[in-house]
């Protein structure tokens, strides 16, 4: 049977989380609120009766919403198309763009799904390292990436896990890069409405690179509904005919009612809804908490997440030290491995994510400090294998 590979958080979450555990490994959203407009919008929805098949590509009232939402004005009838989230998204730009052994370069640390979205469609990857303090991309490395067996790369401004960001001059150097190799560019956007420091970028705004780009947004996180598996692809018509029928092909359409709900509240432009100061807050206390914890890390630009490396508080792995540390203060990270394609090369950072209530963030603060007080080092007392 074939294996798919990547997984490895929803391994850590299967093994369950104890009760009272301060979860900051996952980055399934506790803030900002789900708008109480979005709920009711839902309920009306499904009294209303829409309960069947709608038009595959989306709900077009949607799909205006969304294009009102987005830099240039997207034609909702042939460049958006509504997904079973970013996930789906992700996947169906990857099974359009890329036939079996193409090569498929990614930034690396990547959100672990495009290991298996890559894998899906057949493709082969090639991480590009970026490094720490900033995670930005060094640019000989990347040239050195780009070769005739490429098709597509991955892009993913603001980062998970790093929060870095691609700036207008970083697009415009890979403009040229996939004008010369003929390279589609999957640009993941989903976290666009979450930038701190300088601006979102994207793709579809910068002149050589939109017309090669397909990209990948969703509501899951900018709207605290990641259940509720809503978000879109962008592309130019062309590839928005294809993108379609493979969606069709894969799911026949996202979910109508809540479709038809979000369709109905005027939530996706940053005028009427932008929780990206409150996240700005969560984003401060948390790389204060880290740092106070012994933690080291820069400061995310955007995003829900900080990369912390462990260097400085225990030689253990970060597989097991996320265990020692759940175990000894109820504070649970995710380990960085997973964001790797070779997991040794996350042994030595955590992702913590901030999309959480600031009493949340700071009841963990407190229990770090507490066992920073009880034992400077965090973790020195347990040993690998010791129960979580
Ligand atoms: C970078 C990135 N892309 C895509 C997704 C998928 O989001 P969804 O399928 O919930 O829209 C996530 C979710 O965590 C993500 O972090």
């Amino acid at each position: 049977m074939r294996q798919l590979p990547g997984g490895g958080l929803a391994d850590l979450l299967r093994a369950g989380v104890p009760a009272g555990t301060v979860n900051l490994a996952v980055g399934t959203p506790a803030f900002p609120d789900t708008p109480k407009e979005l709920v009711d919008a839902a309920c009306a929805a499904l009294r209303s009766g829409v309960h069947q098949y709608q038009d595959p590509a989306g709900v077009p009232a949607l799909r205006e919403r969304i294009a009102a939402g987005l830099p240039g004005s997207p034609d909702p009838a042939t460049e958006l198309t509504v997904t079973v989230g970013g996930s789906e998204g992700l996947c169906v730009a990857l099974l359009a763009a890329v036939d079996p052994g193409d090569e498929v370069i990614v930034l690396e640390p990547f959100y672990e799904n495009f290991l298996s979205a890559v894998a899906l469609a057949g493709g082969r990857l090639r991480p590009v390292p970026l490094r720490e303090p900033d995670w930005s991309p060094d640019l000989t490395e990347l040239t050195a990436a780009f070769g005739p067996r490429t098709r597509a790369i991955i892009l993913n401004s603001p980062s998970n896990p790093t929060g870095q960001l691609l700036d207008r001059l970083h697009l415009e150097w890979l403009a040229d890069q996939c004008r010369k190799w003929d390279v589609t560019v999957i640009s993941d956007e989903v976290y666009a409405g979450y930038v701190y420091d300088g601006q979102h970028c994207s793709v579809a705004d910068v002149p050589g690179l939109a017309e090669r780009s397909i990209v990948v947004g969703s509501f899951s996180k900018s709207h605290a509904v990641s259940g509720w598996r809503l978000g879109y692809l962008r592309a130019r018509p062309e590839w928005t005919d294809l993108l379609r029928q493979i969606h069709v092909a894969t799911t026949a359409g996202a979910p109508a009612p809540l479709q038809h709900a979000a369709a109905a509240v005027d939530l996706f432009r940053a005028e009427r809804w932008d929780p990206s100061a409150a996240m700005r807050e969560r984003r401060d206390s948390t790389v204060e908490m880290l740092r106070e914890a012994g933690f080291r890390c820069a400061v995310p630009a955007g995003g829900c997440y900080v990369m912390a490396a462990i260097d400085g508080l225990t030689d253990e792995p970060s597989h097991s030290f996320v265990r020692t540390l759940a175990a000894e203060t109820g504070v649970l990270v995710a380990p960085a491995t997973p964001f790797f394609a070779d997991p040794r090369r996350g042994e030595r950072h955590v992702r913590v994510a901030f999309n959480r209530p600031a009493d949340t963030l700071d009841t963990a603060r407190q229990r770090l400090r507490a066992q920073a007080r009880r034992c400077p080092g965090l973790s020195h007392s347990s040993q690998e294998g010791e129960p979580a």
